[in-house]
Parts: structure tokens; sequence; C-alpha cells
């Protein structure tokens, strides 16, 4: 039986940065840096009454209701975040509390946890799930991951640009509507200090150094692959949805992965065949010559038709959302996947659509990338058009500067700051305060 992807409902938070017109005036920066390089139009952000625990139980909420789903139909719930504010109790429980206000009936039958891993750990959370319904363990219940972050960068901090926040729900079952997930993965994972929260809220980065790394994992994790199904040819691939921290360094990812795939022209496998080995530094004399020849020949390739093709058809339409919600770490890949299933359907595909290959590459700081494949079920495109994505984003309230500082310290576990909400709650989970153990507690306003 194919297990996978049942439903998705995606949650953004109810603010919204305008970077070009807002954010970049007050750094003295180039409106294009951010809608040409970074490839960013808006960022979002929660108000102050919102959080992870909020938005990944708003995004739960209405995926149960939406599948008419009750909790006893649930057998496991699954947070993944790099945004916990809590080192023991999972965010899962507090969202199970949440749903519980609202529901007949409890979650005290599922299991429970958080996973991480920095973003890919959203990725990871969905093959926990599969594998425990492919070992009979789900007694025909499903399984529900979510997929929450605030993904906010001390102020000045070259990330500060890339910032978001949102959740992305997500319902694995047998025979499932909307993908079915390979048997086949693929790993590159390696001990890396690119970005870390080494118990601090807001991340230390090596900005530059965290691109490298994300390149060189995910070239490992599509060799892997490609060690267990063979080549992946390029046009076996409808849509390749990349882990998008933001577009432009899925700009990058496209171009490596598509050299890797069509890698007979590379000129390392040129040289790899004429040396009989793959080539090293020193067949170059230095570093730098080697460096530039690559480069050289990455240029090359960009500019090559049949690399704009694959890139305009198979990368960019799963850029969509990211353009205008900024990084949602761990759910950022899956706003990926969603942006691509639009596409499709924008095209006006439907069944024709199904049993198409989606190439999926997500990516945790830290650092581990993660390749499998997902092939297209019946049932996808009423899925996918059941979202109300679009009237969320168009709904979002738009931030001064100023308000977006005082939004930016309201989230800073470390400062307490009084802010009033920017947007009125409606049938809604919302934050309310902390607790007696200093839990942070929540209601649901009708
Ligand atoms: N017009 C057009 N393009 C412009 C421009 C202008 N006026 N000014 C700059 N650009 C381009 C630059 O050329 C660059 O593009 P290329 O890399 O293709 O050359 C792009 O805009 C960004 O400019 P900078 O490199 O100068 O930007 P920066 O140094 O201020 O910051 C960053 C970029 C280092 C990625 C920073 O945003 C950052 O630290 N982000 C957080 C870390 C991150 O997201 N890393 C990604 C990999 S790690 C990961 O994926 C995990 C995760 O989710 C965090």
């Amino acid at each position: 039986t194919a297990v996978g992807i049942d439903a998705i409902e995606i949650r953004t938070g109810k603010l919204q940065l305008d970077l070009p017109n807002t954010f970049a005036p007050k750094k003295g920066e180039d409106p294009e840096k951010y809608t040409k390089g970074l490839g960013l139009e808006t960022s979002s952000f929660p108000d102050v009454y919102e959080d992870i625990v909020t938005m990944g139980a708003n995004a739960a909420k209405s995926l149960l209701d939406r599948k008419g789903l009750a909790p006893d139909e649930i057998g496991r719930i699954d947070v993944a975040t790099e945004s916990a504010f809590d080192h023991s109790k999972p965010v899962s429980t507090y969202i199970a509390g949440c749903l519980e206000q609202v529901y007949d009936g409890d979650f005290r039958h599922a299991n429970k946890g958080e996973r991480k891993f920095a973003c890919v750990s959203g990725t990871q959370a969905i093959d926990d799930a599969y594998n425990w319904i492919r070992a009979g363990r789900n007694r025909g219940r499903a399984a529900l991951v979510i997929a929450t972050d605030t993904a906010l960068y001390e102020r000045g901090d070259p990330g500060e640009a890339t910032q978001g926040a949102g959740a992305v729900a997500m319902l694995v079952t047998e025979d499932p509507s909307i993908v079915e997930l390979s048997t086949e993965q693929g790993y590159g994972s390696m001990d890396e200090t690119d970005f870390l929260k080494p118990n601090q809220q807001f991340p230390s980065v090596d900005g530059k150094r965290s691109m490298q790394v994300y390149l060189s994992r995910m070239r490992e994790a599509l060799e892997d692959y490609e060690s267990i199904v063979g080549p992946v040819e390029p046009d076996t691939v409808a849509y390749a949805p990349f882990h998008t921290p933001f577009p432009g360094m899925v700009r990058k990812a496209g171009l490596f992965a598509y050299r890797h795939i069509t890698r007979n022209t590379s000129i390392e496998d040129e040289l790899a065949d004429s040396i009989g080995r793959q080539p090293r530094e020193d067949d170059y004399g230095s570093r730098e010559a080697y460096e530039e020849a690559i480069s050289e020949y990455m240029d090359a390739l960009k500019g090559t038709d049949r690399y704009q093709d694959w890139y305009a058809e198979t990368i960019e339409p799963t850029l969509g959302l990211s353009r205008v919600v900024g990084n949602w770490y761990t759910g950022s890949v899956h706003l990926a996947r969603t942006s691509a299933l639009r596409d499709a359907a924008e095209r006006g595909l439907d069944d024709a659509f199904v049993g198409e290959r989606l190439l999926v590459g997500s990516y945790g700081s830290g650092a581990q990338a993660e390749i499998h494949s997902e092939t297209v079920r019946p049932g996808w495109r009423e899925e996918i058009e059941a979202l109300d994505i679009d009237e969320q984003l168009a709904s979002r309230y738009d931030l001064s500067f100023e308000e977006y500082t005082q939004v930016h310290e309201v989230h800073d576990y470390d400062k307490s700051v009084d802010v009033e909400e920017f947007t009125v709650p409606d049938g809604e989970f919302v934050f309310t305060g902390w607790g007696r153990m200093n839990e942070r507690t929540y209601d649901y306003v009708e």
C-alpha cells in the first residue's frame, strides 16, 4: 500500500514586513538586493498573540476540520521546530492541549514527540510517521506532523533579511491523496558549525559558510540517493522542491543539482574519465585554479537554454510562497512542495499530473541534507485547491519599520514588552500568558 501525505494545511503569521519598501530603505540598501538577490518580497511575522504553538494548532485544526477527523483517528502527533521554548515538554503536548479545548475526545492515546535537526526535522518527522505506518503500528490511525517556526534573527544580523514565521500541518496516511513517499532516501550528513542556537533564542550564523555547507551536503545526499535508484534524468522530475531559506539559495542549489544530474557533461567528469579517478585540486595546479575552472563551467551551464528551461519548469515554481513569507525553517521545504503543486493546478493539470515525480531536497544546518522522491496521487488537486493561503496572505497587517522593531522585541523571550495586537483574533488559538510553572498558556477565541 502507498504511504504518504494525505493533506496539508498552512498557517502564516498574521503580520508582514515589506522588504524592498519598508526594510531596505531603513538599512540603506538597494531594494533589488532583496527582490533580485535574495528573491524575497515580504516576510511573515506572528502577531503578539501568535507563536509556534498557536500557528501549529491553528494549522492542525484547519486540517482536522477539513478532513472531518476526530482525535481518536490520530495516533501520533510530531512537531518539528527549532524555535521551541521548553527543553523538556514537547511542543506537540501544547498543541494537543489546544486542540483538546475545542474537540470532543482527547489525544491521550496518541504518541507525541518533538523532532530536532534544524530545518530538516520536518522531513524527519514525516519519515518517522511513514515508518510507524509501514511497521503496522498505527492501528488504522493517521499521523499528524506539524512543522512550526518563528525564524527570527538578532537585529542587525545579515539573516534578518530572510526572517519568516508560519506552520505547515501534514497528515501522513495509507492510500494518501497528495503524494506517495519513496522508500529510498539519500543522505549527506556531517558535524558542521554553520548555524546553531546553543541555548539561545536567536541563531549564531556563519551565513556564507552555511550556503557552502548546504550545497555540499545536498550534493552528497543526491549522490547517496542515486547510489540506490540509479542516475536521475532531468526530464523525469516534474518539480524539485528544495529547502528554501531564501529563493536565491535555491537558485544556486538548482544549478548544482542540474550540474550533478547532467554530470556526463561536467568538466570534473570529463577529467575523471581521462585520468581514471575523481579530479583533485592538484590536477589544476592550485585551489584557485580549480575553483575558477568550476565557476567558469557553472557560469557557462547557467547560460544554456536547456538549463534555463529546466530551471523555469522544475525549480522556479517551487519558490512562489517562499518569496512572500520568508524562511519558515522546518516548514520551508513543505511550502516549496505546496508551491509546486499550486503551480501544477494553475497550469490546469489534473489526472495528467498523477504519477509524476517530485525530487524533494531537505536541509538542516549542523548539518544534514536528505533527498527522496514523491509520486503524485489522484486527489492531489482537490487537496491543494482547498488551501486558503491566498486569503491569509492578503489579510496580513503590513508593519511599519517602527512596528516591526516592536514585534521583534515581543518575540524575544529575553524581553518583556507590552505591545498592542495589530490584528483581531477570529476563530483561532491565541497565546494568553504564563501559568503557575512558567508554562505558556493558550485559549481558543471564537
Ligand atoms: N541587486 C541585485 N542583487 C544584489 C544586489 C542588488 N542591488 N545587492 C546584492 N545582491 C545579491 C548578491 O549578489 C547576492 O547574490 P549572489 O549570492 O547570487 O551573488 C545576494 O543578493 C545576497 O547579497 P549578499 O550576499 O551581499 O547578502 P548578505 O551577505 O547581506 O546576506 C546571507 C546573505 C549570508 C545568506 C544572509 O541572509 C544570512 O546569513 N542568512 C541566514 C543564513 C542562511 O539562510 N543560510 C542559507 C543556508 S543554511 C540553511 O538553509 C538553513 C536555514 O534555513 C537557516
